[in-house]
């Protein structure tokens, strides 16, 4: 990775070990969202369960994350993305610790429902700090490594789902995450508060001491410079109406659009329900699905990291457009192969190749970089806010997906049902190659200047 190396070289290691820690948060975040497949199996055994009572407990978590990503952009802005993190850290760790100890079902919604806001108010908080702290030329990487940690998150979720498996261990499966939830909250209380967010407080000297010591350098005049700048010019007060104004309405709509196409091209239904799709596709044993299902998660991680490789060198947009083509191509493929599997058994392969390709174009494109251009994209006075508003958007389209998913594949059969996320994959590719801009190289206060620019010259 030269650009890595080459970036290692010429900045402070804080930075990378700034990311790393921040993205434990995504790390909770994929572990907290994976970890319900396995445990759900077993919770019948201690509790009656209705099947909406299930459905309760398993989409609880994206209820909160919707409500957590709105407050929590908000909340960063006027706090700070630091104390922010500390205080989500703690969250996920009580979250975790009532799941495990629910004794009824109320106690582990309201734990599901904890555990949410959590993984909101982290996805509305990391990116934008990672963002904040990264020098330009490693900014796509290291954002990338939130969306990294997510899909680490939810292969770890699957191997302690079936580490406990043997024992019906749920309580387990859902206490665990207050391990990484630990070292998240020290990490942050070791960890600067970001110099961006200090600066925009009016803290100056702080700002410039914080990025002396991330850059491993005190020559960090023009960096200063640049953010003072960009705060002198900016006309937003900080508040989320501010959005509304025309100079970033078109940041608005991309971020928004990324959104929901990042969910609406039918992600979660191949990461939630895999066994399930697997076993319709004809794999009918229980652990030929589970090893299909792990395969699938270790594809989604490796090609997560083939893709922080390329995003600094290849930039966002030519990966983004790649990647969805490659998710439309599968999908319709995927499609034809249940359309077909009927017939002849060997599709049913076919099928579990199509779900990693799909998972692996998705992993290049529409994940991370999802994650990285609402981090970049807004201006400084509104950034977390904003991202989060993006975030909630992504949420809410997650819970639609995942509540409508087993309805439609009842209504109109899996063929359909995929050949649909196809179509919306067309609409998403449309729209990121006609608005979604190449942020590569740029500083952040560059990328702010591009907007106004844009509308001025309208
Ligand atoms: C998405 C999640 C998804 C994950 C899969 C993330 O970027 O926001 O909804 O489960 O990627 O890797």
């Amino acid at each position: 990775m030269n650009t890595i190396a080459a970036t290692w070289k010429g900045t402070g290691r804080l930075v990378y070990v700034a990311a790393v820690f921040a993205g434990l948060g995504g790390l909770l975040f994929g572990y907290d969202t994976g970890v319900i497949s396995g445990a759900q199996l077993f919770l019948k055994n201690d509790f009656t369960l209705s099947v909406f009572t299930l459905e309760v407990i398993v989409s609880g978590v994206l209820v909160g994350a919707a409500f957590g990503a709105l407050i929590g952009g908000r909340l960063a802005d006027l706090f700070g993305r630091r104390a922010l993190l500390i205080v989500t850290a703690a969250i996920f760790a009580t979250g975790a610790i009532v799941c495990a100890a629910a004794s009824s079902t109320t106690i582990l919604i309201i734990g599901r429902l904890i555990v949410g806001l959590g993984i909101g108010l982290s996805s509305g908080a990391v990116p934008v700090y990672i963002s904040e702290v990264s020098p330009p030329a490693a900014r796509g990487w290291t954002v990338s490594l939130f969306q990294l940690s997510i899909t680490v998150g939810i292969l770890l979720a699957y191997v302690v789902d079936y580490a406990f498996a043997a024992i019906q261990g749920w309580r387990w499966m859902f206490g665990l995450a207050v391990v990484p939830a630990a070292v998240f909250a020290l990490g942050m209380l070791f960890l600067p508060e970001s110099p961006r967010w200090l600066a925009r407080k009016g803290h100056r000297d702080a700002a410039r001491a914080v990025l002396a010591r991330i850059r491993g350098s005190a020559d960090v005049e023009d960096e200063m410079l640049e953010i003072e700048r960009s705060i002198a010019q900016a006309k937003e007060r900080g508040r989320l109406s501010d959005l509304l104004q025309p100079s970033l309405r078109s940041a608005l709509v991309v971020g928004i659009g990324l959104a929901v196409f990042q969910q609406v091209t039918g992600i979660n239904t191949v990461i939630y329900y895999a066994p399930l799709i697997i076993q319709s596709a004809g794999i009918s044993s229980a652990s030929g699905a589970i090893l299909a299902t792990a395969g699938i998660g270790i594809v989604n991680v490796l090609m997560t990291i083939v893709s922080m490789w390329l995003i600094d060198r290849v930039g966002r947009r030519p990966l983004l457009l790649t990647g969805i083509a490659g998710m439309v191509v599968t999908l319709v493929m995927l499609g034809l192969a249940f359309h077909m599997s009927i017939q002849a058994g060997w599709l049913s392969s076919v099928a579990v190749i199509c779900m990693m390709l799909y998972v692996a174009s998705f992993a290049i494109s529409l994940g991370p970089i999802f994650w990285l251009l609402i981090s970049e994209i807004y201006p400084l006075t509104v950034r977390s806010s904003a991202e989060g508003l993006s975030a909630t958007f992504n949420w809410v389209s997650n819970l639609v997906v995942s509540l409508t998913f087993l309805t439609l594949l009842q209504a109109i059969g899996p063929s359909w049902t995929f050949w649909l996320y196809g179509l919306l994959a067309i609409g998403a590719w449309v729209f990121s190659y006609y608005l979604a801009p190449e942020t590569k190289g740029r500083t952040l206060e560059e990328i702010e200047e591009f907007w106004r620019k844009n509308r001025h010259d309208e």
